[in-house]
């Protein structure tokens, strides 16, 4: 049974002392940074984008797990790439013609994810599972850290581990939104891979040891 991945959420941040985050990233068991890009178009809210992406790329030292909350994320990849990311996840309602996006994003030499919203239903992925590394299942409406989770996500999640296990299709399920402690082993029993958390990590008081155990929680 492979081993479930834990990946910190940039966006619950202190940006002012993003460093000091960076190096607990590092240290701690975490296995990716999260890194949330948002243009106020496709989500109501702006976070970051290029130069802060190039200056995490610069300390970090796990890989970049880039997930765009923008509209015509085509456009960009290359210099996402080009800022350092290792995976790059476009959203399906973002994308028009979302298998030429993903073949784009897996010549650039980066992982291509695909990250549904929590109205968009798994089945709809059918057609591009093949082509994917990695699928993010949104499990609070993109745009803000410290949301609730929304309980339909752990259905969604099972639906996509049966659609996967039925087409062989080697992917990656990634939750994002209201994880913590409290629902990571219901999310791996579901069958979830990457448990993505940022206020859960970055509002403890002992953020390395709250990984630590995110990282220890088994399902079986
Ligand atoms: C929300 C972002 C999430 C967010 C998660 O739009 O995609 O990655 O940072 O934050 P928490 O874990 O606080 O819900
Ligand atoms: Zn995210």
């Amino acid at each position: 049974k492979r081993k479930h991945l834990v990946a910190p959420s940039v966006l619950s941040a202190d940006f002012a002392h993003l460093h000091d985050d960076i190096v607990m990233v590092n240290q701690s068991e975490a296995d990716w940074f999260h890194i949330d890009v948002m243009d106020g178009v496709f989500v109501p809210n702006i976070s970051f984008g290029f130069p802060v992406l190039a200056s995490i790329a610069h300390y970090a030292k796990k890989p970049l797990d880039v997930h765009l909350m923008i509209v015509e994320p085509q456009k960009y990849i290359k210099q996402f790439k080009e800022a350092g990311a290792d995976n790059i996840t476009v959203h399906y309602e973002a994308c028009t013609h979302l298998h030429r996006t993903v073949h784009a994003i897996r010549e650039l030499g980066c992982t291509a994810g695909v990250a549904i919203n929590p109205s968009t239903p798994v089945s709809h992925l059918y057609e591009i599972i093949d082509d994917v590394d990695l699928v993010l299942i949104m499990s609070v409406n993109p745009g803000f850290g410290g949301q609730k989770f929304i309980e339909a996500t752990y259905r969604k999640i099972r639906e996509l581990r049966a659609m996967a296990a039925d087409r062989n299709a080697d992917l990656l399920i990634e939750v994002d939104g209201g994880v913590s402690n409290h629902n990571a082993l219901a999310l791996l029993k579901a069958g979830a891979d990457v448990l993505v958390a940022g206020n859960a990590v970055f509002s403890a008081k002992n953020p390395i040891h709250t990984i630590a155990e995110m990282k220890r929680i088994s399902p079986d």
